[in-house]
């Protein structure tokens, strides 16, 4: 796992956006995982900029979201689908066509669930999955407990995270209690996995994800089975990490590594 610690989030949000960047340039026709709530907003904005700068365009890439609330239709205010549209896919130049989420509103929840897996593999898989950390360590909506191995499937949120997103909602009653989310085995079937945390809200979670030991209990510890995971994080979400000096100087290496390869 590759872990990078600068100074302010949003330097975690351009070293986000470079990442992307970098995967579309070297596949134009990319399949990009994408993820909601607070921490992405700084990424998408970053994108949005360099769009506009001419310097990516999406028009041939592909996308697939993390998850969707139950019962939220595409056109509701606080759905993952109207969070999209707002906050990235009328921004930049990517096919609405070719930009999908779960359906939270499927008669057959379980037939949408697989339904999004086989669409995710035609696809060919995901190049590059941006994750978030939930302050339980949960990804997407794989709360603690959830398999190791589960695919797309319906999941009751726990308390803690109905709380943690309710202040997009008016109050914590009306924000959903299930969700239809991507597994955390499909998950680490994407190429190329960037997690991305900051604040101290975040700090245990992300010092259990990267120190800690592989359990169902942290979703997000299982980021350690994957050979190209990259964690970028700020200081305040660094903060409980306990060999933080060493996460330094490896990154530092790889940095010279890189420039000179270039060269
Ligand atoms: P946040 O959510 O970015 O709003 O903190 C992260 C998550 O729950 O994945």
């Amino acid at each position: 796992m590759r872990v990078v610690v600068l100074d302010s989030p949003q330097e975690v949000s351009c070293r986000a956006a470079e990442l992307f960047c970098q995967t579309i340039r070297s596949r134009p026709n990319s399949v990009l995982g994408l993820a909601t709530g607070g921490t992405p907003l700084g990424t998408y904005n970053a994108l949005v900029e360099r769009y506009r700068a001419g310097e990516v365009s999406f028009a041939q890439c592909t996308s697939f979201n993390l998850d969707e609330y139950v019962g939220l239709g595409a056109e509701h205010e606080q759905s993952y689908a109207s969070f999209m549209r707002k906050n990235f896919f009328d921004r930049v130049d990517i096919p609405h066509a070719r930009c999908f989420l779960p359906d939270g509103t499927a008669k057959d929840l379980q037939a949408a669930a697989l339904a999004y897996e086989a669409q995710v593999a035609e696809a060919g898989g995901i190049d590059l999955q941006l994750l978030g950390v939930g302050s339980d360590g949960h990804i997407a909506f794989n709360e603690p407990g959830s398999s190791l191995a589960s695919r797309t499937r319906i999941k009751a949120l726990t308390e803690r995270t109905r709380r943690d997103n309710a202040r997009f909602f008016s109050s914590i009653d009306e924000v959903p209690r299930l969700s239809i989310t991507m597994g955390v085995g499909s998950i680490l079937d994407a190429r190329r996995i960037l997690l991305i945390a900051t604040g101290s809200n975040k700090a245990s979670a992300v010092r259990a994800l990267i120190e800690g030991p592989l359990t169902a209990q942290v979703p997000a510890s299982a980021l350690q089975l994957h050979p190209h995971a990259t964690v970028v994080l700020d200081q305040e979400a660094a903060s409980w990490l306990t060999r933080i000096d060493y996460y330094r100087e490896v990154e530092h290496i790889q940095c010279e590594i890189e420039a000179s390869i270039k060269q």
